[in-house]
């Protein structure tokens, strides 16, 4: 049953003067895909932070769960049951595949547990991780030393490591970033796997993916919210059109047919969008 999982209200981060992230407000619904777009700076991986506890917001209110848990550190967080991957790609290259995941399923284990070797621990830990290995469709490289394997594949294990700690929110930061279309067909078929058991938020440069997947499209420009709903009503949007394609393009409204769009542009949104960067 669809329901809200992760709640944020009127979050704000300021940097000095430059409010990266400017009053936003969303829900993450179990089984729902929720997409974040908006041009490079516009503080999509800034809101990530907020939501997983790795920055502290200015102001506003994060639940998860019904629980309050603004302020909390990251790894309070992740045991509460949110699980993010980031947008530079955070794995220990010398060890293996299943090393990487063991690890992080470790880290769900409370300190005192860790400490006694609990055997009911470990092999709690053995489970979780042999279910993020299978689910991330990684069996076959289980043994590969991280550094050895693909691109693609290194973003999938990255997402095993997040579902090691078994949340039920996932928070994804451009998991398909740098990848060719194969790589990325996988990863979207990945995604969709993962949202019959998840709330998520993914926040992604490939519109291909972007509107493949999401079930709700928010729109970030400097901070803000320009445009948040159904992603075929904000697509059709002015003032997305506009603040991407300017006033006369805008007016002439989004392009129609015509060329087939390249992976990682979508017709009526500007080829800026198709950047990736790995800030
Ligand atoms: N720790 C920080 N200190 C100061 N400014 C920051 C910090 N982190 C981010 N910023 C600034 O906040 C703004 C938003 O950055 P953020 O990384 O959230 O953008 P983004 O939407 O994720 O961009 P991209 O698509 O390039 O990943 C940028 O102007 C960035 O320079
Ligand atoms: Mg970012």
């Amino acid at each position: 049953m669809s329901e809200v999982l992760l709640c944020a209200r009127g979050l704000t981060k300021r940097f000095g003067g430059l409010a990266a992230v400017n009053d936003v407000s969303l829900d993450l619904w179990r089984q729902r895909i929720h997409a974040v777009i908006g041009p490079n700076g516009a503080g999509k991986s800034t809101l990530t932070n907020l939501l997983s506890g790795d920055l502290v917001p200015t102001a506003g209110k994060v639940t998860l769960d019904g629980r309050d848990i603004t302020g909390w550190n990251p790894e309070r967080i992740s045991r509460a049951g949110l699980g993010r991957s980031y947008q530079k790609t955070n794995i220990f290259l010398p060890f293996t595949v299943w090393e990487n995941i063991r690890l992080a399923a470790q880290s769900r284990t409370p300190q005192a547990a860790r400490w006694l070797r609990l055997a009911t621990s470990v092999k709690a830990a053995n489970e979780r991780a042999e279910r993020a290995l299978e689910l991330a469709g990684l069996q076959a490289r289980r043994g590969f030393v991280a550094g050895t394997i693909s691109h693609g594949e290194q973003r999938q294990l990255e997402i095993a490591m997040t579902l090691a700690t078994d949340p039920h929110v996932l928070l994804l930061d451009e998991p398909l970033a740098g990848m060719g279309t194969a790589e990325a067909e996988r990863m979207v078929a990945l995604l969709l796997r993962l949202k019959q058991e998840h709330a998520m938020l993914l926040v992604e440069h490939d519109m291909d993916a972007v509107f493949a997947l999401a079930d709700h499209l928010t729109v970030m420009v400097n901070g803000q919210v320009i445009a948040s709903g159904a992603p075929a009503q904000v697509r059709a949007d002015a003032n997305v059109q506009s603040a991407y394609l300017g006033e006369e393009d805008a007016a002439a409204g989004p392009p129609q047919g015509g060329d087939a769009p390249t992976r990682g542009r979508a017709a009526g949104l500007p080829a800026s969008w198709g950047a990736n960067s790995n800030g």
